[in-house]
């Protein structure tokens, strides 16, 4: 989401008649899209801050802004804690930038906003980093708990962009050459509960545009992953074979502390239905460890999760306490060392796992979205397969082509391969 919204700070200032510098030290105009989920982006944030404040006083006419969760989290206390912000805007008041930005010359304005005037940053003109990928908002905020998640308390209630905004965004997106949207909401299934629709009416309205090869989306919540959604899946050609469906924790004891309102087995359940229904699916999941009073028996009970599911990928998190959220004053906080111990098993295990499901890939034949240059080899080419694995590849295709690659060698995160007309005839 945060990518999403910074695409779209960058097209308004384009709209302002502002480019991109060359670098951070060139920039009249610097601003920070932040996040604030756990306690390392706001550190990093201090020290970008301070070298922001170091140009300023060399040049006092710079401008700093500072948006995102963070600028929301801390409204209060931002221009005290950096005075060297000139203006900062929560992730509901993007639209407002141009105005504080003293777009018109009406001079800079250091201001505060409220998260009551929140607009969709889909609205505003996007500056796409690929040609043929977009990022579709189609909800902003969340009414879920998560007692360890400030995201509810940053981005505001649940609330809907119209079925209609979305679709037609999605044809215009289609008609200048898009051909994979990525859907996304901070909790993507539960979109259209205020509006009188639902996430599988939207998933397939956008199935049916034309143009569209591929459609993803990210996060859904496994407590709103209804039968209909899982039919729209197994049904709409353009919806891919990936579902990102975050665990957090594999014991249901922590589960309930932490608000998932779902057990171990539901989310068990949950999978087996998915994987019946839609053959050869990728798992994806976020996991948490170290939340306060997880045991050694909690920890093993997400460890015998990631193996009996076999995530294909896993976004691995050690709990970071966020002021003003339920779990931060819960006692039984769990101390450091421990949190890197259970950490690093984590990540020995979903690395061992995700490797195992990789391999089952060496043979076949995947279709693969060209993404550009390999990052580790110029030679190659990269792209993602249909079950949003990267593939580093021998090939000659251009970006936003759709091309068949046989697999050859897999690691825990990446395949190799080479494209199919190349394999030699
Ligand atoms: N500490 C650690 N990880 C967190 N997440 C959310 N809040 C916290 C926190 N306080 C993780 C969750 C979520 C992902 C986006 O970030 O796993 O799914
Ligand atoms: Fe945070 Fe939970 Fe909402 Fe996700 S569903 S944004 S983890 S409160």
């Amino acid at each position: 989401m945060n990518a999403h919204d910074s695409e779209r700070i960058k097209g308004l200032l384009e709209e302002l008649g502002l480019g991109e510098a060359p670098s951070a030290d060139e920039a009249d105009v610097v601003v920070f899209n932040t996040c604030t989920i756990r306690e390392k982006p706001d550190t990093k944030l201090a020290a970008h801050l301070a070298e922001a404040a170091a140009r300023k006083r060399e040049d006092p006419a710079r401008v700093i802004a500072v948006g995102g969760c963070y600028a929301e989290a801390q409204r209060e206390r931002i221009f005290e804690l950096y005075p060297q912000v000139d203006v900062a805007f929560g992730p509901g008041s993007i639209t407002h930038l141009g105005e504080w930005l003293g777009a018109g010359g009406v001079g800079v304005a250091r201001g505060r906003f409220g998260l009551d005037e929140r607009a969709f940053a889909a609205e505003l003109p996007p500056h796409r980093e690929r040609r043929f990928q977009a990022w579709v908002q189609v909800s902003m905020g969340c009414n879920s708990v998560c007692s360890y998640c400030i995201v509810p308390s940053v981005r505001g209630r649940e609330k809907s962009r119209r079925l209609g905004d979305i679709v037609g965004e999605v044809g215009r997106l289609a008609r200048e050459g898009v051909r994979e949207v990525t859907l996304l909401g901070q909790n993507v299934n539960s979109y259209g509960r205020d509006l009188g629709t639902d996430f599988a009416t939207l998933l397939r309205a956008c199935d049916a545009v034309d143009g569209i090869e591929r459609i993803r989306f990210t996060s859904p919540h496994p407590k709103d992953f209804r039968p209909p959604v899982i039919a729209a899946i197994a049904e709409c050609e353009a919806v891919c074979e990936h579902v990102h469906l975050p665990l957090q924790s594999g014991s249901s004891r922590i589960l309930k502390a932490m608000r998932r309102t779902y057990t171990r087995e539901r989310y068990l359940a949950l999978v087996e239905r998915l994987r019946s229904a839609i053959p050869d699916l990728a798992l994806g999941t976020d996991i948490i460890v170290g939340f306060p009073g997880e045991t050694e028996e909690d920890f093993r009970a997400t460890l015998e999760v990631v193996e009996e599911v076999g995530y294909d990928s896993a976004f691995t998190f050690v709990y970071s306490p966020r002021a003003g959220t339920e779990a931060a004053s819960l006692p039984d906080q769990i101390p450091h060392g421990t949190k890197i111990e259970r950490m690093e098993r984590l990540v020995e295990l979903t690395q061992r796992v995700a490797q195992a499901r990789n391999a089952e890939r060496v043979g076949r034949t995947e279709e693969v979205l060209v993404e550009g240059p390999s990052r580790s080899d110029p030679a190659l080419l990269r792209g993602r397969t249909r079950r949003n694995t990267t593939v580093n590849f021998v090939g000659d295709a251009a970006p936003g082509e759709l091309v068949p690659v046989r697999i050859e060698s897999a690691t825990s995160t990446t395949l190799r391969g080479t494209q199919h007309a190349l394999v030699a005839a």
